[in-house]
């Protein structure tokens, strides 16, 4: 086989969206002939929801399947914080129920690697033309409850969140690289990481403030670097689609858009190609 096939399915927002909907995502997921299923966040916010759909697509499909959590996924309850949610709650709910948690553990599928990481948002992905400074997105957050001002309690700051994704996605990155076996790696990133993923309305300066937080544009601009990164799949915005970023001498890597509403989860089926043997 000359290509690998990964689905990578997103914002499924449990609780909210119709359950036949999440029926027939599961069904065609487990009809894809993928080799790897991702879920790449805001599957839902209740624990006993959460374990329920990952005990569904585990018994539905065979192939290895991952979890990248997203914003929501992290907003604090009960008496679970945000922090607990990232690094211990999440991460055990996850290997309860045969589901990696991929942020710090890469999965390598025959000879591609899957590497995962929130992306969390720096702000770089603000509308340029918009002349926005630190002080107007910090206003704009408090003024227009953004939720995760409301509902992640770490005591960290964006940027610092952001800057553990990309290291920790470096080193992930590191890890499959040093692998001889790996010869590329698909990508999957909650938040999109490229321009064209980010939806635009120029003039809207409180659009152009929202887009602050709805991607790390940096976290891809460091994907770009790397040669066997050879696909990005993204998520947490409602539309979907499929661009090809040229980046001359190396390969070009196809990046996707999952594209999900409460009413109709979307997913992507990410083929990618395995490199010709001299490259
Ligand atoms: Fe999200």
């Amino acid at each position: 086989m000359s290509v690998t096939t990964v689905a990578i399915t997103s914002d499924l927002l449990l609780g909210a969206a119709a359950p036949l909907s999440i029926h027939s995502l599961v069904d065609t997921l487990a009809g894809s002939g993928a080799e790897a299923v991702v879920l790449a966040g805001n599957i839902g916010e209740n624990d006993s929801q959460i374990a329920q759909f990952f005990k569904k697509i585990r018994l539905a499909v065979s192939c290895p399947v991952a979890f990248v959590p997203g914003n929501q996924d992290l907003f604090y309850r009960n008496e679970t914080s945000s922090e607990s949610l990232l690094n211990n709650h999440l991460p055990a709910l996850c290997q309860a129920n045969g589901i990696q948690f991929l942020p710090g553990n890469p999965l390598v599928v025959g000879s591609l690697g899957i590497v995962g990481s929130m992306a969390w948002y720096d702000y770089s992905a603000a509308d340029p033309t918009a002349g926005l400074s630190m002080e107007d997105h910090v206003q704009f957050r408090q003024d227009r409850n953004v939720p995760e001002a409301l509902r992640i309690d770490w005591g960290w700051s964006d940027q610092e969140v952001a800057g553990q994704s990309a290291r920790l996605l470096e080193t992930d990155i590191g890890k499959l690289s040093s692998q001889p076996a790996v010869n590329r790696i698909l990508v999957v990133t909650h938040f999109p990481v490229f321009d064209w993923q980010i939806p635009r309305d120029p003039g809207n300066r409180l659009a152009a403030l929202r887009n602050a937080y709805e991607g790390n544009l940096n976290i891809g601009r460091q994907l770009m670097s790397h040669p066997l990164v050879r696909g990005v799949v993204s998520a947490h915005v409602p539309h979907g689609g499929c661009r090809v970023i040229h980046r001359d001498p190396l390969a070009p890597i196809p990046t996707w858009l999952v594209g999900s509403s409460p009413d109709s989860p979307g997913f992507v089926l990410a083929r990618v190609a395995k490199p010709p043997e001299n490259s």
